[in-house]
């Protein structure tokens, strides 16, 4: 009897002691984490979804009419085939410059951003003779495209520590006798000026809040300016009031419900049939053998329930804490050889405002050394995408890896010296994920 008790005790002390953390719900069912009810989360959406005019502030410089026209598969919030231009060149002080992109007939020049867009509003019928659309001047000779990303399950990503990123690249290093360093850095968080977190977000890891980025994508993405970024790239053809977007009956921001509609969702959800052959089964064990597993981290948590991120401005909520995610990424810069030569615009990604202010432990220097840096892209949901790496320029999933060179060098040269059937197997399990 006593025994029983004691081996009662031990196996419960064993359960609860080894029982890892709560996961984080997978699904593309538009339905809510937790973090708000089902109704919320759809009406976010639907401010994700809905498509601006010229009224709403559209342009005058824009990419796409909403958020959905680039983040949509396999539903709101996912990625898609759609990319961006993004140009500069390197000075004689040899350093990388923010282009200078002249818009009507050279009357003005547009600054401080990498981004070109690719529409803008007029001519219109209010301005018949204005001539606003961005052209790449010959002289603006590094050229690069980017590709959408997806966005479900940022939430989690978000909610990870800053410290817990930190270690994840001190400990990559060490174990790596420092052939792998992935580089954190700390980026401003906007609606809290003058703090900062470790970047997550887009492919250069410029952001660390995704209010920040929403801010950010609806002036740059679509030209409609909010709280956090008042200001237009260009006041030419521009008539929409300013900020062009106002707090709703609720006191909420576009930018907020598109924030609260990322944090919301769910992570993505493997492809169970193919996940469950044995190929992928054991090609699951060979991404690890073959150190794709060092940057493309399988496993992540967040912080507590509770802990307050993004300068203070954000409370982790329950749904959203202590919860474990496989993302397949460290969220860290590497220099995997397909570098552009880009570096982060400041003005563009943190507004104009942004040099008022001091930056805790920010350094735009950090971003001149991630020059040819991208962030470990996370692989959950890669089975959405047949345009793959930043630039999309790799159409297969076996290119996109025989493309890692320098830090992913090895990890490619053990992928290429696999038997044909292994090779597939680690194709089918990233396929799976
Ligand atoms: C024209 C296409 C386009 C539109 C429209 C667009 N995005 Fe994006 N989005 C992108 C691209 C491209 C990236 C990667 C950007 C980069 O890092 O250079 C991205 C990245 C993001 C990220 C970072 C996700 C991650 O995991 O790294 C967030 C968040 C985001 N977008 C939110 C939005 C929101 C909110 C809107 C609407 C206001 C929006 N986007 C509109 C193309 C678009
Ligand atoms: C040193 C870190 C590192 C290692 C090791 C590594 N990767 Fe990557 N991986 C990256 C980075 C960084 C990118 C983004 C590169 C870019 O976009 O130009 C990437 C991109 C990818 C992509 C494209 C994803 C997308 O969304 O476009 C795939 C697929 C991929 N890696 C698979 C693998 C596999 C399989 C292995 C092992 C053979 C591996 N990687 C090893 C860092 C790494």
């Amino acid at each position: 009897m006593k025994l029983l008790v004691v081996v009662l005790f031990l196996s419960v002390a064993l359960v609860s002691t080894t029982s890892p953390d709560p996961e984080a719900p997978t699904g593309f069912d538009n339905k809510s984490n937790g973090m708000v009810d089902d109704a919320a989360h759809q009406a976010d959406q639907a401010k994700f979804d809905e498509t601006e005019g010229v009224d709403d502030g559209l342009g005058p410089l824009y990419n796409a009419q909403s958020c959905r026209e680039c983040h949509q598969n396999p539903t709101s919030g996912g990625t898609s085939q759609v990319s961006e231009l993004r140009v500069g060149h390197q000075g004689h002080d040899h350093i990388f410059h923010n282009p200078e992109i002249p818009i009507a007939h050279g009357t003005e020049i547009i600054k401080g951003r990498t981004l070109v867009n690719d529409r803008s509003i007029c001519p219109s019928a209010a301005f018949p003779d204005m001539e606003i659309q961005e052209h790449v001047p010959d002289s603006e000779n590094i050229r690069t495209n980017r590709m959408s990303v997806g966005l479900l399950g940022d939430g989690f990503v978000e909610a990870v520590a800053d410290q817990t990123l930190l270690d994840l690249s001190k400990k990559q290093c060490e174990e790596s006798h420092h052939k792998i360093c992935g580089q954190a850095i700390y980026v401003p968080i906007v609606e809290a000026p003058g703090q900062t977190g470790i970047g997550r977000f887009g492919w250069k890891d410029q952001h660390a809040s995704l209010l920040s980025f929403s801010g950010d994508a609806y002036v740059n993405e679509m030209g409609i300016t909010s709280r956090l970024f008042p200001d237009e790239v260009t006041k030419l053809c521009n008539t929409a009031p300013e900020p062009n977007n106002q707090p709703g009956t609720d006191g909420l921001d576009d930018v907020d419900h598109f924030a609260r509609f990322v944090r919301a969702s769910k992570a993505p959800a493997r492809d169970a049939t193919l996940a469950d052959t044995p190929q992928a089964k054991k090609g699951s064990q060979l991404f690890d053998k073959i150190g794709c597993v060092t940057c493309h981290v399988r496993t992540l948590t967040t912080a507590a329930a509770g802990a307050k991120i993004n300068g203070g401005t954000y409370t982790i909520s329950d749904a959203l804490g202590g919860k474990t995610f496989y993302p397949y990424s460290d969220f860290l810069l590497h220099n995997v050889g397909t570098g552009d030569g880009m570096v982060v615009p400041m003005i563009e990604h943190y507004g104009v405002r942004m040099y008022q202010i001091q930056w805790k432990s920010f350094s735009p220097q950090h971003f001149q050394k991630a020059q040819n840096k991208l962030r470990t892209a996370p692989l959950w949901g890669i089975r959405f995408r047949n345009r793959m790496m930043h630039d999309g320029q790799s159409i297969t999933l076996r290119d996109a890896i025989l493309r890692h060179r320098k830090e992913g060098r090895e990890a490619a040269k053990h992928f290429k010296h696999l038997s044909a059937a292994d090779q597939q197997a680690v194709l089918d399990f990233v396929n799976s994920l």
